[in-house]
């Protein structure tokens, strides 16, 4: 019985030792350890044995029978890499490379801050190309050619490639082929997307248009030739300047975090009538004066006013029957006030020093 036994053992270690996957495994167990298997029957038949022959096999059989549920056990862990195996973690290795993360533009984050401002007075939020018409930049915006009032927008006209060897008054002479200004410019404002939304959408109406535009100036700490802009534009029964107001106090109170106070300034811009200049109350000092304001407690904003009435004709709406504020605030000033940055060609540098602080 006791051989028996032993050689019983050795064979089911024998098995376990080639058995690779948990299928055999729950094999081997129902075969030998199973109600009806091997190992059962031997210590079933221990009870019809003499007392001491009892003693002294029942105590080998239970010994056998849990050191194989032992062995059964591990062999299953590794194959299933349980606690053992899978779930080990080496607190000592190195803790790997850390993946770095990138981040919005400050100019984009002021963006989208005004968005959602102008989102939540159910405003529109518009788009409008780049690359604009000379109509749209500035005859529908009541700037007509020859206009004295086309010098205030520095312009960088698209040339057109005409094949005659003449050289017009704005092209150059490239090999042999003078070219002349298209009808095209680079946007020098956001303005023109006020007539594609009066045309596209009519009258009543409410929307922003951010985006970039560009001017052909000398940079400096206060210039660059690309910077943006969001335009705002509302038609409706009775708009006055103070829907203008409102609407601007909210908007900066909402961006700069405090309430700020607003003055007008009588301001020239063909497309609006009457037209301002506005200053917000400088965010620093409040009002009395600092250096940052250059001691006047006021902060030269934006440009706006009541829309005129060939723009609001242009964009195919009675000026008779309805009237409308606009107004075009530089999103770089902006963020320049909002973080104090001193420098609007930081913007876009491309220098992550710069860019890594927001
Ligand atoms: N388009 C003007 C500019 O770029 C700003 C402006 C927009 C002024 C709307 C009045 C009304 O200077």
């Amino acid at each position: 019985m006791k051989e028996k036994l032993e050689k019983l053992k050795q064979e089911i270690l024998n098995n376990l030792n080639k058995a690779k996957s948990l299928d055999v495994f729950r094999e081997l167990e129902i075969k030998y350890l199973g109600r009806k298997g091997e190992l059962t029957k031997i210590l079933k038949g221990i009870a019809s044995l003499s007392v001491e022959e009892k003693k002294t096999l029942g105590k080998l059989a239970n010994e056998v029978k849990m050191e194989l549920q032992a062995k059964f056990r591990q062999a299953k862990e590794a194959v299933e890499g349980g606690a053992s195996g899978k779930e080990f973690v080496d607190a000592t290795l190195p803790a790997g490379e850390k993946i770095k993360k990138g981040r919005l533009h400050p100019i984009t984050q002021v963006q989208n801050e005004l968005e959602d401002l102008f989102v939540s007075m159910g405003f529109m939020v518009l788009d409008g190309p780049e690359l604009e018409s000379d109509y749209y930049n500035f005859e529908a915006l009541n700037i007509p050619a020859h206009h004295p009032a086309r010098d205030m927008q520095d312009t960088f006209y698209i040339a057109k490639e005409t094949g005659e060897e003449t050289k017009s008054p704005i092209g150059d002479l490239v090999s042999g082929v003078s070219r002349e200004a298209s009808d095209l410019v680079m946007r020098t404002h956001t303005s023109p997307v006020q007539i594609r939304a009066m045309q596209k959408y009519g009258a009543p109406f409410r929307g922003v248009a951010p985006g970039r535009v560009f001017r052909s100036e000398n940079p400096d700490a206060n210039h660059d030739h690309t910077f943006y802009q969001l335009e705002g534009l509302m038609v409706d029964k009775h708009i006055s300047i103070s829907n203008l107001t409102a609407v601007l106090k909210e908007m900066l109170s909402g961006i700069l975090k405090q309430e700020v106070e607003l003055r007008l300034r009588p301001g020239y811009f063909p497309f609006v009538e009457p037209g301002f200049e506005i200053d917000v109350s400088c965010t620093i000092c409040n009002g009395p004066g600092c250096p940052s304001c250059k001691h006047g407690g006021w902060l030269e904003m934006l440009g706006a006013g009541l829309v005129h009435p060939n723009v609001l004709r242009a964009g195919g709406i009675d000026p008779k029957k309805y009237s409308g504020f606009a107004f075009g605030i530089g999103i770089d000033r902006l963020a320049m006030m909002k973080y104090g940055i001193d420098d609007i060609r930081l913007f876009n540098s491309g220098d992550l020093r710069f860019l890594e602080q927001f």
